[in-house]
């Protein structure tokens, strides 16, 4: 099949998340798997240096107004892609945001960017089977492309796949973008997310546990009778991992290497990290964390937590992340409190990543939701065991302790209680060497390739076209 990927983020080129994570992982499976695949990404100001081998124009009218594009194409890793140039939208450092507020202008920017994608495929005859988006960023694609079928037979074979790897976020605004977006007018504020749910030709979330939440509020973000409605297109694919980038016996990042059964290189990894920020060389468990801060993370809960738990342990605490200020500030805080037990990284760092993901006994995640959630099954190959909310993918890929085939330790409500609780399970098997390692060698021996993914996403294309 001929793919156009359309993404806001992509692994090794520009990255918020998860969601570059996944927009790499399924484009390699699908390659590998046979197919053609071209991806499309905003050319944001980080990538204006990459060398591009030949450019196209794409010029088109959005609303009222008029624009110009450039397509620079380039390859990543045996990846054809194709950054979209417009240095009035694009040419900024972060995607989304000055850091602390969304652009204003984010509607129009992915609405160009979204407009731009379907018209390169008209004007450079590229015809593709499926167009694949990802989040609201590319719902409006989804609309443009009706919009295009509608018109003439260009893409008469061409379907829309959707899928949505965060459903919170939506990108709701007044109802004046309605004209200037080029969509037809209504009452109601204008809501993307879901311009992208009603047109796609199907539609799919990133595990099965979090589709199942999606169809009922509060999890739906009002967005549940939608997605009732559309249950018969709508599955969950959970995502997988690149085992050749997170891979604890050959990950580029790491001081040393290992794999089970011999576990000496993590020994060294952990305690060159504790060097590195000052942490003693004590035989304690090291919890540790790589998270955006943000409240879906359950930093809410988790500072009060870590501050409780702190005062009665003498386990080690880790954590690197960035995000918002009244989380950051209280992270701060508490590391200069418990500055022998305590350190937190600000900072968006990806050879850190890896080495914070080897050195940990636990990987902490206590998200209010998580539609899939990649750290804990990087944690799991690298024999961190992930403590969890049991919550959309997060329960769909730990095996909760102490369950025969556990292989991390779950808790459910989302409160200072419950996960202080987990945490005190966590130090207890530390201290049972043989419980703790049998459990590190059942992660380390599970599998999410993302040619699982690909699979299924391929089942899901065809069935697109079948409808
Ligand atoms: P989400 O997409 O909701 O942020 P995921 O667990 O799916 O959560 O994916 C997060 C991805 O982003 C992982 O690859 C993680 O290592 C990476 N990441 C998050 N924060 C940082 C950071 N501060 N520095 C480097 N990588 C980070
Ligand atoms: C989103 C979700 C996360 C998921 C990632 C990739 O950012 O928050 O749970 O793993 O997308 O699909």
């Amino acid at each position: 099949m001929r793919i156009l990927m359309l993404c806001s983020e992509y692994e090794g080129l520009i990255k918020t998340g998860g969601l570059a994570d996944a927009c790499r992982g399924i484009t390699k499976a699908l390659i590998e798997a046979g197919h053609e695949v071209q991806v499309l990404l905003p050319k944001y100001a980080t990538l204006y240096a990459l060398p591009s081998t030949h450019w196209e124009s794409v010029y088109f009218e959005l609303g009222s107004e008029h624009f110009g594009c450039a397509v620079r194409h380039m390859t990543q890793d045996g990846v054809n892609v194709g950054l979209v140039e417009h240095d009035q939208f694009f040419q900024r450092a972060r995607p989304y945001d000055d850091g602390e507020h969304g652009y204003v202008d984010n509607p129009l920017r992915f609405a160009v960017f979204c407009k731009a994608a379907i018209e390169w495929c008209r004007q450079h005859q590229f015809q593709p089977d499926i167009i694949h988006g990802h989040d609201w960023q590319t719902s409006l694609a989804a609309v443009y492309l009706r919009q295009a079928r509608a018109k003439d037979d260009y893409f008469h074979q061409t379907r829309f796949v959707f899928t949505i790897h965060n459903g919170a976020y939506q990108e709701i605004v007044s109802r004046d973008w309605y004209h200037r977006l080029g969509l037809a007018t209504d009452n109601a504020p204008l809501n993307l997310l879901q311009q992208g749910i009603q047109a796609a030709d199907k539609i799919n979330t990133v595990s099965e546990g979090y589709r199942e939440e999606l169809l009922s509020e509060p999890a739906a973000n009002g967005l549940a009778d939608l997605y009732q409605q559309r249950a018969a297109d709508f599955v969950g694919i959970l995502n997988g991992c690149d085992y050749q980038l997170w891979h604890p016996n050959h990950d580029q990042h790491l001081v040393a290497h290992y794999d089970w059964p011999v576990l000496a290189g993590k020994e060294t990894c952990k305690d060159w990290l504790r060097q590195q920020y000052n942490l003693p060389l004590t035989d304690v468990p090291l919890f540790v964390a790589v998270s955006r801060i943000t409240s879906q993370k359950g930093f809410d809960y988790l500072i009060p937590a870590l501050e409780q738990w702190l005062a009665q342990t003498s386990a080690q605490v880790l954590l690197m992340g960035t995000g918002e200020s009244r989380y950051t500030n209280a992270l701060f805080a508490l590391a200069a409190r418990y500055s022998e037990q305590c350190c937190f990284v600000m900072g968006f760092d990806e050879p850190l990543s890896h080495q914070i993901e080897a050195a940990g006994d636990f990987f902490l995640m206590p998200s209010l939701f998580e539609p899939c959630g990649l750290n804990q099954i990087y944690s799991l190959r690298y024999g961190t065991i992930p403590i969890v909310r049991a919550t959309g993918g997060l329960k769909d890929t730990v095996q909760a302790y102490p369950e025969k085939n556990s292989t991390g330790i779950h808790f459910h409500q989302p409160t200072q209680e419950d996960l202080l609780q987990a945490l005190m399970q966590a130090d207890q098997l530390y201290s049972q060497p043989k419980i703790y390692r049998a459990m590190q060698q059942r992660g380390m021996a599970q599998n999410f390739s993302w040619q699982q993914a690909g699979e299924r996403y391929q089942l899901l294309y065809q069935r697109a076209q079948h409808k």
